[in-house]
């Protein structure tokens, strides 16, 4: 039996379609675009192809988008004052500083330096500390994503045993809080987690966000389990020189005994930008005062 794949392509497509008509509304009650502003510190290539992606989402989405790119000496007392500038624009609702930034910038005083109601990554301490305690926050793109794609394949999670391995701020925590927002049985594994395959093979639901090219097998997966793969790992292709992605999970093993699997790439990647473009409506209309779609 060969699992069901999850069209991540799809969903963030018909995410990004009713964001239009969302943006649409926003525009009409407010008399103004919502605007996301991106910070770009540097050349970085593969910073620059995310930025310039997430420029061109916002701009299809209906929404303004302003970029601001400064060079790879930029000061971190600089790149503060431009996150001020942003803080008190009020044509702004959304701000992304993109990571990493250069070594003589500390990210963790500039993430804390964003506003929190402007803070469309969810990165903010204030953030995280809403959604552990289960307030409304900007909640982190990839693991909405993930939330989003099992909840359109599953329904409700209820009771669900959920293993997430990783255990970053960015993902793997606030993944977590969101499974145990939806009454799942949450564990997270990490690089200490004593005998991870019997761990991972109790789950229905499990979430793969290590960064370590198909380390989760296939012998590792309930069958029927649901599977998200969040890894984005290039190695080695089969012609010289050339490379591919894979995901943290061993999509063939997996695929022949999960329910249902995201690939890599098609899965969770979309979902991150059309989620990005949904913390910006959702910010903009709490900032507004208005009320953003319940389901959204
Ligand atoms: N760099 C890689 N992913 C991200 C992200 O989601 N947000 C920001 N700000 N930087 C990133």
């Amino acid at each position: 039996m060969s699992a069901r794949l999850i069209d991540g392509r799809a969903a963030a497509e018909a995410l990004r379609a009713r964001l239009a008509i969302i943006a649409d509304f926003f525009r009409a009650s407010t008399g103004r675009p919502a605007g996301l502003a991106t910070v770009l510190v540097g050349e970085d290539p593969a910073s620059a192809v995310y930025v310039r992606s997430k420029i061109k989402a916002t701009e299809e989405a209906g929404m303004h988008g302003l970029h601001h790119p400064l060079p790879a000496k930029t000061s971190e007392a600089e790149l503060l004052a431009l996150v001020d500038t942003l803080n008190r624009d009020d044509a702004v609702d959304g701000i992304l500083v993109q990571l990493p930034l250069p070594k003589q910038i500390d990210s963790a005083r500039v993430i804390d330096a964003v506003s929190p109601d402007k803070d469309v990554d969810g990165f903010h301490v204030v953030n995280a500390g809403r959604l552990a305690v289960g307030a409304e926050a900007l909640v982190p793109c990839t693991p909405l994503g993930c939330l989003h794609l099992l909840t359109t394949e599953l329904g409700d999670l209820s009771g669900a045993n959920a293993v997430v391995i990783g255990r970053s701020n960015i993902v793997g925590k606030p993944m977590a809080s969101l499974l145990l927002g939806e009454s799942c049985t949450v564990t997270i594994a990490h690089s200490r987690t004593r005998d991870l395959p019997e761990v991972c093979r109790r789950a229905d639901i499990l979430v793969a966000a290590v960064g370590r090219a198909e380390m989760v097998r296939g012998d590792w997966i309930k069958p029927g389990a649901t599977v998200i793969d969040v890894g984005i790992n290039r190695v080695p292709g089969a012609a010289a020189g050339k490379t591919r992605l894979v995901g943290d999970v061993a999509f063939d093993e997996a695929r022949e005994v999960a329910g249902a699997i995201t690939p890599v790439p098609g899965g969770v990647g979309p979902m991150t930008i059309a989620m990005l473009l949904r913390n910006t409506q959702v910010a903009a209309h709490r900032r507004a005062g208005l009320k953003p779609p319940e389901d959204l």
